[in-house]
């Protein structure tokens, strides 16, 4: 069940992102509402997105935009109210509940800020979750493999047996991004991934998702409030009220902060 991608299916994969219409990812009119205080909330209104395999998407926003509530609608951990979500070809809303864990098992990456690593398991083990959870067995020799091939991809093959609690924060992260890496997803999301890091980690891990992208051909959306993080993406989308009000193709951090002040005085 182990999936390795060969450069021959990144090949392939390039080949058919040029042949085929089939976007990793395409939100339509997605919306979702709240209800707080006796009212209706609509913390993403009427969004429509799509992104191209291979690609690098920035999600930015001031606080309370809605850039969670897109990344987790984008991701199936929440139903939007109205609007459709696409993975490649699936769409999200015929999926039931089991459906939907299957494909969040499958067929994601995560990476989130507050980093979700087992504490009693080792690196390697915590890097090979996804696999375990898909069923395979952690005897399975392939299963090892994959998790030191993926972890020597982010630098820490020599930590696979040691306890998470042992690295640093930005050693931890890049466990984090290993991790949503193994089942070779098709879209990797990542909520503030440097938020917690020093500049100088922040780069080694903004290095690392920008190398999936370009040397294995995945696509990532990474929602960020930094624009030197932005910076390293390939498009920039600005979310206001739950709308999206702007867009950027290659941003460039002085571009992007100047959007993002713009947006504070709307
Ligand atoms: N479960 C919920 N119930 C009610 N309202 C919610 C819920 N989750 C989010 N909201 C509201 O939706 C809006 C968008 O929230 P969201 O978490 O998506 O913002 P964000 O852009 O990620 O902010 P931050 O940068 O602070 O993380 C906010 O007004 C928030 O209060
Ligand atoms: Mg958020």
């Amino acid at each position: 069940m182990v999936r390795l991608r060969t450069a021959k299916r990144a090949a392939a994969a390039a080949a058919s992102q040029e042949a085929g219409p089939t976007a990793a990812l395409a939100l339509e009119s997605v919306t979702r509402r709240y209800r707080r205080g006796g009212r209706d909330v609509n913390a993403l209104d009427d969004v429509s997105l799509t992104l191209r395999r291979g690609r690098f998407l920035a999600v930015m926003g001031r606080s309370g935009s809605g850039k969670t509530t897109f990344l987790q609608c984008a991701a199936g951990l929440d139903r939007p109210t109205s609007g459709t979500v696409r993975i490649g070809e699936t769409d999200l809303s015929r999926l039931g509940e089991a459906g939907l864990t299957r494909l969040r098992r499958d067929r994601i990456g995560f990476v989130f800020q507050a980093l979700n690593l087992v504490p009693s398991l080792t690196v390697a083990e915590n890097t090979a979750l996804p696999l375990l959870l898909g069923g395979d067995r952690p005897e399975d020799p392939a299963v090892r493999e994959r998790a030191l091939a993926v972890l020597a991809a982010v630098g820490l093959a020599d930590r696979a047996d040691d306890s998470p609690l042992t690295l640093s924060g930005g050693q931890q992260q890049r466990v984090a991004i290993a991790r949503a890496l193994v089942t070779d997803p098709a879209v990797i999301f990542a909520d503030e991934p440097t938020g917690a890091l020093d500049p100088v980690t922040a780069r080694d891990v903004l290095t690392l998702l920008r190398d999936a992208v370009d040397r294995e051909g995945h696509t990532v959306v990474m929602v960020t409030h930094d624009p030197v993080a932005a910076s390293w993406t390939d498009e920039a989308v600005f979310i206001e009220a739950g709308r999206i009000v702007n867009r950027m193709d290659r941003p460039e951090p002085d571009a992007v902060a100047r959007t993002l002040a713009a947006l504070g005085e709307r």
